[in-house]
């Protein structure tokens, strides 16, 4: 993984059409062309293409991230997408996020193959934890620790828990650790720190273009 530090994903979830997803591209772009770390977009899987178009045609500097990636390669399984697919205009995907794990009961075995997939089409995984016992696959590098009560609650874990997770995490394996739930332009600043490299900002503060845009001036 060789892209400047700190790491920010924003993960839009279900959220917006084309329209306005083209139109939070265009109110990022000025302030990511002068971040010196990585902005990493996660906006629906149908929109992937365009932002993708919208992103190389301009030159703005967004990496581009699925929101997850089919546990099968292509073929017979409708309604998927698989890995070898995006893998033209991804570079990182979110695997194993808590609410996959929670609503559509994505199990370890799932996210293995979910990963060994992304890998083997040479996207990143961005792989979601909930403390140092939920498994994590083999070859992952980039770990999100994300506590199940901070997310989307606007009820953050304290840095100090935070910092303690990331070096429990750290002590399994060589991992750029990041910290997701509740991020906002308030608290960035206290997460991304010593043992942590980056943030996953997820609905609450990502939606809104404004919000997203006060994270990553907080982080310069
Ligand atoms: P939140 O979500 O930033 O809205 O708390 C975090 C996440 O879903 O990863």
């Amino acid at each position: 993984m060789n892209n400047p530090l700190p790491l920010v994903v924003a993960n839009l979830k279900a959220n917006k059409t084309w329209d306005e997803i083209s139109s939070w591209i265009d109110d990022v772009a000025n302030l990511a062309q002068n971040f010196s770390g990585t902005i990493i977009f996660c906006p629906s899987s149908p929109f992937l293409a365009a932002s993708y178009q919208k992103i190389s045609q301009n030159g703005i500097n967004l990496k581009l991230g699925s929101q997850d990636i089919s546990r099968f390669e292509q073929g017979a399984y409708t309604g998927e997408v698989a890995a070898s697919q995006i893998a033209d205009i991804c570079q990182f995907t979110i695997i194993g996020h808590s609410e996959r794990r929670h609503n559509l009961k994505e199990d370890d075995e799932t996210l293995r193959k979910k990963v060994e997939n992304a890998k083997n089409a040479k996207i990143e995984p961005i792989f979601c934890v909930q403390n140092e016992n939920t498994p994590i696959p083999q070859k992952v590098e980039i770990v999100a620790y994300e506590p199940i009560f901070a997310i989307g609650t606007g009820n953050p874990d304290t840095p100090e828990n935070v910092q303690a997770n990331a070096q429990r995490l750290m002590a399994k394996g060589d991992y750029t650790i990041l910290y997701g739930g509740s991020v906002s332009a308030g608290n960035v600043k206290s997460f991304v720190k010593d043992s942590i490299q980056g943030v996953l900002v997820g609905a609450t503060n990502s939606v809104d273009p404004q919000k997203f845009i006060n994270i990553i001036l907080s982080l310069k």
